[in-house]
């Protein structure tokens, strides 16, 4: 299948389901399950049209398989994206009825909370099915993709700047939500200097407060003379307007689908700019989530998100021999897993 510009050529299944009473119009979309079960979010989002919720649903779910065998899970890639506006249409029937759709797929896919749903929603898909994670009994996976960023900017740091050390370093960090403040009081205890930037002033003021951080406008982010730009807010900032501003030497940040385009990983290349590929650095909530799911100890789960550093450092290691992106390098690290 080929859909616009890109190919969509290994989805393993695809299932439209829909459930009148509820009003349910969901698209499940399985990419992969060489390496187990496929496991990822649940969606709600008002999609201008169906092919828009199709495309979003492939692309996702494409992206878990990837991140999912690169962080060394024993699961693969799938997506769901329910058609709806999660502020007025959600009913726990709806929910229940997508429970039921999982449960006649009989556990090659598990959901999880999403954009646009919450561990309540997951709850009552929960009354339907079992093939459903992080149904919030056991906190926010936030903490977690926090640390693997942190990690992730340590490895960073060491194989680019050749520096064992944070002290001082300047981190341009956009973005304080769940993620992005627990990363940065993570960088901040490390000794880095932090420059923010949101739209919520309420976390600009708690920054500035308990971390010393400076304030920037929202757009000057990309300006900023720093040694880590840190996107954790919103998908596509490394692109041809951003990309000449840029003056960081690394970017180390949890924002999923941080490249406009492909071509932007061999541009901050040319630009000696090292780039820590978003789903490889951000994988530490998936990975506690698939903890919890299997039920495997807690206790494993810091020392799992930690070999973020170890897998990146092996990924700008390889970029350097090949002479290649290494966003490049990471899917194909990725492939090498899952295809096998
Ligand atoms: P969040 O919604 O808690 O935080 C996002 C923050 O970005 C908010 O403080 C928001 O005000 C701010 N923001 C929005 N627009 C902005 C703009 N134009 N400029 C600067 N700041 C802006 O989201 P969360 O959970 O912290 O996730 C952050 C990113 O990391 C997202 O891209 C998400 O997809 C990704 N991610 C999150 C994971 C998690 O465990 N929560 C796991 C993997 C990826």
């Amino acid at each position: 299948f080929v859909f616009s510009d890109i190919n969509y050529d290994a989805h393993e299944q695809v299932v439209f389901a829909s459930e009148p009473r509820s009003g349910l119009k969901a698209i499940i979309a399985i990419h992969n399950t060489h390496l187990g079960p496929a496991m990822g979010g649940c969606r709600m989002w008002e999609y201008v049209n169906e092919r828009a919720a199709l495309v979003d649903a492939l692309r996702l779910s494409r992206g878990m398989t990837y991140k999912n065998a690169v962080a060394g899970l024993p699961i693969g890639g799938g997506k769901t994206v329910i058609l709806g506006n999660p502020k007025t249409d959600k009913t726990p029937a709806l929910f229940e009825a997508l429970g039921e759709a999982l449960e006649r797929l009989g556990g090659r896919y598990v959901t999880a909370e999403d954009v646009g749903t919450s561990p309540a929603d997951m709850a009552h898909v929960a009354r339907r099915t079992s093939f459903v994670a992080g149904l919030g009994d056991s906190g926010d996976p936030s903490p977690f993709t926090a640390l693997g960023c942190f990690v992730g900017a340590q490895a960073a740091v060491r194989h680019h700047l050749k520096r064992d050390s944070l002290e001082g370093l300047i981190v341009a960090l956009q973005g304080l939500g769940h993620v992005g403040f627990d990363y940065a009081r993570r960088l901040r205890q490390a000794g880095a200097r932090l420059v923010v930037a949101d739209i919520d002033q309420g976390a600009l003021e708690r920054a500035r407060s308990e971390l010393s951080a400076e304030v920037v406008p929202v757009d000057s982010i990309y300006d900023v003379e720093a040694d880590i730009y840190a996107p954790c807010a919103l998908g596509a900032t490394l692109n041809e307007d951003t990309l000449g501003r840029l003056r960081a030497k690394i970017v180390a940040g949890a924002a999923n689908n941080q490249l406009a385009t492909p071509d932007i990983g061999d541009k901050l290349r040319q630009r000696g700019i090292l780039y820590a590929p978003d789903f490889v650095i951000n994988a530490g909530g998936i990975i506690k989530v698939c903890y919890e799911y299997f039920q495997k100890p807690d206790s494993e789960i810091e020392g799992h998100v930690c070999r973020i550093a170890d897998t990146l450092t092996e990924v700008f290691q390889r970029a350097d021999r090949e002479q290649l992106p290494t966003s490049v390098v990471a899917d194909r690290v990725a492939e090498s897993r899952f295809k096998a």
